[in-house]
């Protein structure tokens, strides 16, 4: 997608065949800054600190790590360590370990010698293979668009609610919840958003950073506001992304979005659900049970980063020293919430049986 009229991706990979370049979205949506990150460490940090972030993106990045990895050394036990240390950073999100274990599973079965090329063409056809399953994912959910549009009256604006950032800064292009909002915006069919704030990390910052780069009507409300919205029908429905989808259609995305399917459905607004196949975990059936939440620093609650009087950007304390806090980063959407999966081979009710149908091919 593009800022200032300039297309790019969320990763892209240098003229020297072996670093990757980035967007600092620790810095965004204040500053643009691209990163570069050479070995595993940066890589590492990156994905752990948040440089980098969103299910597919990381896990897209956490590829390249294991490529860049093999350029420094393919011997079977750099591929262990690199693997080990990458695949620790963040827990919750499934496309991380999903990618990993696509590439690793490919370089043990090759002498060291080769493994560097085939990382970086595998590394390279998961970060492609993204930006495909979006772009479907787009197709199918501008349908679901188009058809409230239809039925709201043409030129009737519909009102779209998105937790989190699920556009193109946390995939590889285009977006999982975005998707569908740009391209049916792309044909002419009037939309707008309202974009929960994402307390602790702000993430709907980004979201709203993306929408505006494009020409997307959108309010940032703050995270509480959506079940008042709901209230006074000022939302015709929710999309937003996953980190990680079960067997049976529950959904675990960024913490706060559980509250707002439940308020969706004593609303009756639909609710759904976007997401590429790399993030259905076909090994787990009971989200509540089976996935792991990441906790991160309380840091992240007690303080939030901003742009000072001087114009400066740092970080402000709002809680004074020593106040006990807790930082869920995710929760649990069981699928008895969620109206549809949209995926890149089309939507399905959140049933086993509908996902095994779609995705005969992945179960193992
Ligand atoms: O902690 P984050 O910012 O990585 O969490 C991101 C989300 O929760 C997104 O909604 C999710 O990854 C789906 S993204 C396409």
């Amino acid at each position: 997608m593009k800022i200032d009229g300039i297309h790019y991706r969320s990763l892209w990979l240098n003229e020297d065949g072996v670093s990757i370049s980035i967007f600092d979205q620790t810095k965004l949506p204040f500053l643009v800054e691209i990163i570069t990150l050479s070995n595993v460490s940066e890589v590492e940090y990156a994905i752990r600190h948040m440089q980098v972030r969103g299910a597919p993106l990381i896990g897209a990045v956490a590829a390249y790590g294991l490529a860049i990895a093999m350029n420094e050394d393919p011997g079977d036990d750099n591929l262990y360590l690199a693997y080990k240390t990458l695949v620790s950073t963040r827990p919750t999100a499934i496309n991380l370990k999903w990618a990993l274990d696509r590439l690793r599973t490919e370089l043990t079965s090759l002498p060291p010698e080769r493994r560097k090329d085939i990382a970086y063409q595998t590394a390279g056809i998961i970060a492609d293979e993204d930006v495909t399953f979006c772009k479907e994912i787009g197709r199918h959910g501008k349908a679901i668009i188009q058809s409230l549009y239809e039925k709201k009256g043409i030129g009737d604006t519909v009102n779209i609610l998105t937790h989190c950032n699920a556009g193109w800064l946390a995939t590889v292009d285009w977006g999982t919840a975005l998707a569908p909002i740009y391209m049916a915006h792309d044909e002419g069919i009037k939309v707008h958003v309202w974009v929960d704030e994402t307390r602790p990390r702000n993430q709907g910052s980004l979201t709203a950073f993306e929408l505006g780069a494009h020409g997307i009507e959108h309010t940032l409300i703050a995270d509480n506001a959506g079940g008042h919205l709901m209230q006074h029908g000022l939302v015709d429905m929710c999309i937003v992304g996953s980190d990680r989808t079960t067997a049976r259609g529950d959904v675990c995305n960024k913490v706060g979005t559980y509250l707002k399917a439940l308020a969706a459905k004593t609303h009756h607004i639909p609710f759904y659900v976007a997401l590429p196949s790399s993030t259905i975990d076909f090994e787990i059936w009971d989200g509540l049970h089976d996935i792991p939440i990441e906790k991160r620093s309380p840091d992240e609650v007690s303080r939030v980063f901003g742009i000072g009087p001087q114009g400066k950007p740092g970080w402000v304390d709002i809680l004074p020293e020593g106040t006990p806090c807790e930082n869920y980063a995710f929760d649990v959407t069981p699928a008895e919430f969620v109206t549809g999966l949209i995926t890149e081979r089309g939507t399905c009710r959140p049933l086993a049986k509908d996902l095994k149908a779609l995705f005969s091919d992945l179960v193992p």
